[in-house]
């Protein structure tokens, strides 16, 4: 697939057909997510793969927690919402099934530094920085093979939770789970709100 085609194409998926990524494919990914710029030049990132239903709930069994209560709020908002309400409407309830339901649950990690979490300007997030271009490229390059992937931001203690029970190093943190799968044919739509350059772009000054 050529790369702009990838670009437009690539959407969040949340859910999935049964089929098994194999796992040439899943170290092809990997390996797109490893050519991305990196901050410090040392790429300290690292990968877990959750495959069978017991690793999987074993990581995942945070997410019910969070969810519950947002779920109820959302029935009330959710009637005649805007696009973005409806994003959620698709998306909220999905947060566990569409990694569970997936071939592959992919935790990237990231060595942390000490003013990640507290910054002090732009640069103490190169970090975080960089593992968004590992994960962007990980989306492209699942785009290409014909998958797609669902993605959660951890909230609260989740990542640290996530961590300990995998048994990460202390000092890497998560910063999305990544659900890898062949998309299912009958996934909801969800509309996005369509901007071009010309909305965007600020020659010379804003
Ligand atoms: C930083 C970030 C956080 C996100 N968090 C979540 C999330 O927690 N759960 C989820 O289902 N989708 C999440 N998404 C996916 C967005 O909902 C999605 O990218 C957006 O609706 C645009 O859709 P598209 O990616 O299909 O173009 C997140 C995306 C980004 C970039």
């Amino acid at each position: 697939m050529e790369l702009y085609e990838a670009i437009y194409n690539r959407r969040v998926i949340r859910d999935f057909k049964n089929n098994v990524v194999p796992d040439e494919v899943l170290k092809r990914i990997i390996n797109a997510g490893l050519q991305a710029p990196t901050h410090d030049h040392l790429r300290n990132w690292e990968f877990v793969i959750l495959k069978n239903m017991e690793d999987k709930e074993r990581a995942l069994q945070f997410i019910k927690k969070g969810t519950e209560p947002q779920l109820e709020i959302l029935k009330r908002t959710l009637v005649n919402g805007t696009l973005q309400q409806k994003m959620y409407a698709v998306a909220m309830p999905r947060q566990y099934s569409m990694l569970m339901n997936a071939s592959h649950v992919i935790l990237p990690f990231f060595k942390s530094t000490s003013g990640v979490l507290k910054p002090s300007c732009v640069s103490s997030l190169n970090p975080i920085s960089s593992i968004w271009c590992v994960i962007e490229n990980m989306f492209l390059a699942a785009t290409a093979e014909g998958l797609a992937c669902s993605m959660r931001i951890p909230v609260g203690e989740e990542g640290k939770n996530v961590a300990d029970v995998i048994g990460a190093p202390e000092n890497y943190l998560l910063p999305c789970y990544i659900g890898l799968g062949y998309p299912a044919d009958d996934k909801p739509e969800v509309e996005q709100v369509q901007y071009k350059a010309e909305d965007k772009i600020h020659f010379g000054k804003w």
